[in-house]
């Protein structure tokens, strides 16, 4: 359990203007005193109107892809440097639809997140087995690699501002979520990781999420396992009211007493 928890909305490729505001109409009473983090990641086109109505309720903006490169010719993409002027505060990276669709690699991923914390962001760095590796038992070995491949050569100094969110492959947009304990154990082997590529302390500080079919009615279950520090949310962070219902969650989860870390 890190110093706070995280709802994360991924609106991946969803979300016209008419949806993002009835998202902010069907929000309504949004405190912004509160212990735990609520964050958004629009499409880029979104990301102004996003800043503007999501910035005064204290909700981080960020990007769901970020480019290798700082600035030049590399159409299509958006540069670290650039999402922090325009006033966002973190990306994602290796989630993996971009893994599988755009066939990124360890290495490249590694690139993002050294490129991205170097500039100033706060990475989300996402990692997860197919359901093919769980049948075969590889989920450790498949999280593992992505884990000491992608966050290689991290500057010490760098690292507190990495988030990982495990999200198996066969829970996103499936409906079908890994139990609390199936959760719970693969991030206890994700702790256990960063312990022993970084240290013991620093690892307790990294927040640890959970993505793949979180809805308002399973997050609770989710949240109060004892390394599942929050919640990368597709589908359900899409409405207002779904989405509020799992900050609420959040919310009532940070009160609970426990060995807050960091
Ligand atoms: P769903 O919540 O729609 O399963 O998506 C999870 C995800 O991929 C978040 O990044």
């Amino acid at each position: 359990m890190t110093a706070k928890f995280y709802i994360v909305g991924n609106w991946k490729m969803n979300q016209k203007l008419e949806d993002i505001n009835s998202f902010f109409n069907d929000l309504g009473e949004f405190s912004t005193e509160r212990q735990y983090e609520a964050w958004l990641a629009p499409q880029a086109i979104h990301l102004p109107t996003l800043l503007e109505k999501a910035k005064p309720l204290k909700i981080e903006v960020g990007s769901q892809n970020i480019s290798d490169n700082d600035s030049g010719a590399h159409t299509g993409e958006t540069s670290p440097s650039s999402l922090l002027d325009a006033g966002g505060s973190f990306t994602l990276v290796g989630h993996s639809e971009r893994r599988a669709i755009y066939k990124e690699t360890d290495e490249f991923i590694n690139r993002k997140t050294l490129l991205s914390l170097e500039k100033g962001l706060t990475v989300i760095f996402c990692c997860g087995e197919t359901l093919e590796e769980r049948e075969k038992g590889m989920t450790e070995s498949v999280v593992g690699h992505q884990i000491e491949d992608g966050l290689k050569d991290i500057p010490e100094n760098l690292r507190e501002k990495i988030i990982v969110a495990y999200e198996p492959v066969w829970a996103i947009g499936t409906g079908k979520t890994a139990s609390p304990e199936q959760a719970e154990e693969v991030h206890l082997f994700i702790r256990t990781k960063l312990t022993e590529l970084w240290d013991g302390t620093l690892a307790h500080k990294i927040p640890l999420l959970y993505g793949g079919s979180v809805k308002p009615a399973n997050v609770e279950g989710l949240l109060i396992q004892q390394n599942i520090d929050g919640a990368l949310v597709g589908g359900a962070s899409l409405k207002g009211a779904d989405f509020k219902a799992l900050c609420d969650a959040a919310d009532k989860r940070s009160k609970i007493p426990g060995q807050l870390q960091g």
